[in-house]
């Protein structure tokens, strides 16, 4: 009888392993052919959550909610106090235990952009924090748009490019860029070690110089460490989650110990 019992645990056991390190199997990718930049979030890194969420407050919350995420909550999560959040965080009059509701008004918001700002509270989960990540650096200048700018991620998006005193001008026009070799990576040149080769590509992103507050690896910062915050925000509970995995993994470890020795201990009288 014990048998299968033994047999039936470390297949669980496996199955418990297996279910741990699936999830990154499923990143979500883009849906033009805008060459997309990795993402990946950390959500062990607190200070780059709590700076996102100030940039999330300053340039996004005016028009897009995170209406199931209360601001109690992400300051506690974040390991923010909460006279630093109330100050801080806080610049639609809102109590600290309220969701945190954009004072944009929907129909109003519809007649100026074409289409009512979504609420962002699951945006990292429907869209995928790559996605995220590429699409608020992929704005750039484009007359023929109501707003004046387009976006390489979401042609033609409703959406102004909030960020673009802090990214600067960006043109959508000819740069040199890396050549990818066939396997995926950067060509390099045989001769100079080292030395990436580059061709002239048409469409890309040419920003104009110091015209932005950050440089270009600043910027990138800013839009990982908001992308990061909102990817928290999507699932506040994956941090719980984790620890959580961490004690059912030891404890089924403990439990697979014990299983052995009682086995050993119920099979050793009989002859094989
Ligand atoms: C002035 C208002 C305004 C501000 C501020 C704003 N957005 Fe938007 N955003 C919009 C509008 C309008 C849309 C809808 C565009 C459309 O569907 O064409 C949108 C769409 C989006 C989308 C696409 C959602 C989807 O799944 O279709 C994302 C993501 C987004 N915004 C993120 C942000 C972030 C992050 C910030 C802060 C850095 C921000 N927005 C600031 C107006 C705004």
């Amino acid at each position: 009888m014990l048998k299968p019992t033994f047999r039936t645990l470390s297949r669980l056991l496996g199955v418990a392993l297996v279910l741990g390190l699936a999830p990154g199997v499923f990143a979500a990718s883009g849906p033009t052919d805008w060459h997309m930049d990795s993402f990946e979030a950390d959500l062990h890194d607190q200070p780059s959550m709590q700076r996102g969420a100030n940039t999330y407050m300053n340039y996004c919350i005016g028009c897009h909610s995170l209406k199931f995420q209360r601001y109690q909550r992400t300051a506690d999560d974040l390991g923010i106090p909460d006279n630093v959040a109330k100050e801080l965080l806080i610049h639609t009059g809102q109590k600290i235990g309220e969701h945190m509701v954009s004072a944009m008004p929907g129909e109003k918001a519809k007649a100026w952009f074409g289409a009512p700002p979504p609420d962002l509270t699951m945006v990292t989960r429907t869209r995928g924090g790559e996605w995220l990540y590429n699409y608020l650096r992929a704005f750039y200048l484009d007359d023929s748009r109501p707003l004046g700018v387009n976006n390489k991620v979401f042609p033609n998006v409703g959406m102004p490019h909030v960020m673009l005193d802090v990214q600067g001008v960006v043109r959508s026009g000819c740069a040199q860029v890396p050549m990818i070799a066939s396997n995926g990576g950067e060509r390099r040149d045989p001769l100079v070690a080292g030395k990436t080769l580059t061709e002239e590509k048409c469409g890309e992103l040419v920003l104009d110089e110091n015209s932005g507050k950050q440089t270009p690896e600043e910027f990138d910062q800013t839009i990982y460490d908001l992308v990061n915050f909102m990817t928290y925000v999507g699932e506040p509970y994956a941090l719980e989650r984790q620890r959580i995995g961490v004690y059912v993994l030891l404890f089924l470890v403990i439990l697979f110990g014990f299983a052995y020795l009682l086995n050993r201990e119920y099979w050793k009288d009989v002859d094989h």
